[in-house]
């Protein structure tokens, strides 16, 4: 895989909520990097032409395209070592396009799709958010069905989204913060920045090869009462906790409208069943533990992400999970 680690990356969804740092990071990491983005138009946001602009004075090559064009595909593809794909769940079924140039190309070392959430291969939600995963599902059969060598990536929550979504920081008057269920349960929030490093670094891994991986570190594991009370410490402000039961919870996910019923099961899939955490990750399995493969990589701890977000608080998105 390319001379001393440094394998040609290829990123779909780069521009993307989490696929922009994953473009950072494998330049950061010393690949050659390749970004396949839609042909820009008039209507192209001015924030998505300075990102661009940034990947092209970092040493990224851009390559414009649709995901129909095969042809274009399969040539691409045929340049590099490793494709990973961040596209956004509407296209998750899109990625069979990616497949099908893989087969073609028929020389990827490694595949990574768009998981990026639970481990879908171990989760049982509410109906919504189970309908939501069967397409991921769908993909991760496609790729083993058709042998391309992969690592599946349960990345479990992007922090910054979730600590905007939970504890709504950028409110400063809040003196209410809603719980999902008991708010007991352990998720795991991981920063955007380290999940971009993570990626790279298992994408290029002989020992993430046909595997599973978690980024589950010990210091990134809490439940949302804990979330809470360290924001009080850190912003000295208290907030009453109002619980929003299981039952209600429940009844949403079958009264809502899409999306927001797929929304409300994802809550109570990672804050109230605690799915994140539902399953041990064993030496000899076939899943593996991020920060168990890289020791030595100092991530971003609960506790540093809310120093930051005290600081220069990342601003909240609307993310389509
Ligand atoms: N674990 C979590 O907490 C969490 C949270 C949110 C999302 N996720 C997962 O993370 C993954 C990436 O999601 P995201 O929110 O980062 O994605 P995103 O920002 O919504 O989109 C990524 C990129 O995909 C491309 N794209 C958008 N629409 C497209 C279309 N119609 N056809 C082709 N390309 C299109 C765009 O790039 P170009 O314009 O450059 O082509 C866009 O910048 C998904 O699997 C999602 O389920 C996980």
């Amino acid at each position: 895989m390319g001379g001393a680690g440094k394998c040609r990356i290829l990123i779909f969804g780069g521009t993307g909520y989490i696929g922009k740092h994953m473009v950072k990071a494998s330049i950061l990491l010393g690949h050659p990097t390749y970004v396949y983005s839609r042909p820009c138009t008039p209507h192209t946001s001015p924030s998505k032409l300075d990102l661009l602009h940034d990947f092209q004075s970092m040493g990224v090559t851009l390559v414009h395209g649709e995901l129909e064009e095969k042809e274009k595909l399969v040539g691409l593809i045929g340049q590099v070592d490793v494709v990973i794909s961040a596209l956004p769940f509407p296209q998750v079924i899109d990625q069979l396009k990616i497949i099908d140039a893989i087969k073609v190309a028929g020389n990827i070392k490694r595949f990574l799709p768009s998981d990026f959430g639970c481990e879908e291969d171990r989760v049982n939600p509410l109906p919504p958010f189970q309908q939501f995963l069967e397409k991921k599902r769908k993909i991760r059969r496609a790729i083993e069905e058709a042998g391309i060598p992969y690592t599946f990536v349960s990345a479990n929550c992007f922090a910054s989204y979730f600590v905007n979504y939970l504890l709504h920081p950028h409110q400063t008057h809040l003196d209410s913060i809603h719980v999902y269920g008991s708010g007991q349960a352990n998720a795991v929030l991981n920063y955007e920045e380290d999940i971009g490093i993570y990626t790279i670094k298992v994408a290029n891994d002989p020992r993430t090869h046909n595997r599973i991986v978690t980024y589950r570190p010990p210091k990134n594991i809490v439940s949302q009462l804990e979330l809470i009370s360290l924001w009080e410490k850190k912003t000295g402000r208290s907030f009453k906790r109002i619980h929003i039961p299981d039952e209600e919870i429940i009844k949403l996910s079958e009264t809502l409208p899409n999306p927001q019923n797929v929304q409300i099961s994802i809550l109570h899939s990672l804050f109230v069943k605690g799915d994140l955490m539902n399953f041990e990750v064993g030496d000899d399995d076939d899943i593996i533990e991020a920060s168990k493969l890289y020791p030595d990589f100092k991530y971003t701890s609960i506790g540093q992400l809310l120093d930051i977000f005290l600081v220069d608080p990342p601003k909240p998105v609307v993310a389509a999970f």
